[in-house]
């Protein structure tokens, strides 16, 4: 069905699902007794957002911020940009970023400073994805779902040029797509 555009299945599904299921128990222990504010970084990390806090059962708060870093190309620019900034103050929160993927490290480096910078109770980094040989800056990750090689994925929330996002289950884009 996907064959024109994908590679081979990284993550399926079935896969995907078990993983944030172990990620939401472990988060819920976490936070007993608090309520996280959960930040979705639009809008790679949609799907991932929303299956995550559908298996939380703690009390939770979510708002969402988008950035940009990427323009059409598979490698950052470097340059990050803010689209939409949260809705409210996160002053004394607990505040939990929910990124699709870590690759330079840039654009978590950005949010979390600037995040910081509101005075929050604490700030923790939860990641579907993570590309650790690509890092340009060091990053410290709470909660990981899977740790990819050098390729670039799509599906589940993640794009390329505005395109696939739509597809179920984490795949390699087949070059052809992007060398054309
Ligand atoms: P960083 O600033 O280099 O860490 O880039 C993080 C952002 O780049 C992510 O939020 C994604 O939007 C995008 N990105 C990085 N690698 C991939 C990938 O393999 N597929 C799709 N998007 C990616
Ligand atoms: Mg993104």
């Amino acid at each position: 069905m996907y064959e024109d555009t994908i590679e081979r299945v990284l993550l399926s599904e079935e896969q995907l699902d078990k993983r944030i299921a172990e990620m939401a128990v472990q988060i819920d222990r976490d936070y007993e007794g608090k309520k996280p504010l959960m930040v979705a970084i639009l809008k790679g990390s949609i799907m991932f957002f929303t299956d995550l806090i559908r298996k939380m059962k703690i009390n939770l708060e979510i708002d969402f911020m988008a950035i940009s870093s990427y323009g059409n190309g598979v490698k950052s620019s470097g340059e990050v940009k803010m689209i939409k900034d949260l809705d409210r103050k996160v002053e004394g929160k607990d505040i939990i970023i929910v990124e699709d993927i870590i690759d330079s490290g840039y654009t978590m480096k950005y949010l979390k400073n600037m995040l910081e910078a509101r005075k929050p109770n604490s700030i923790k980094i939860c990641t579907l994805l993570d590309k650790p040989s690509r890092r340009e800056t060091d990053v410290q990750v709470d909660y990981r779902g899977f740790e990819v090689e050098n390729e670039f994925v799509v599906g589940y929330g993640l794009d390329y040029a505005g395109l696939y996002r739509n597809i179920p289950f984490v795949g390699i884009l087949k070059r052809e797509i992007y060398e054309k």
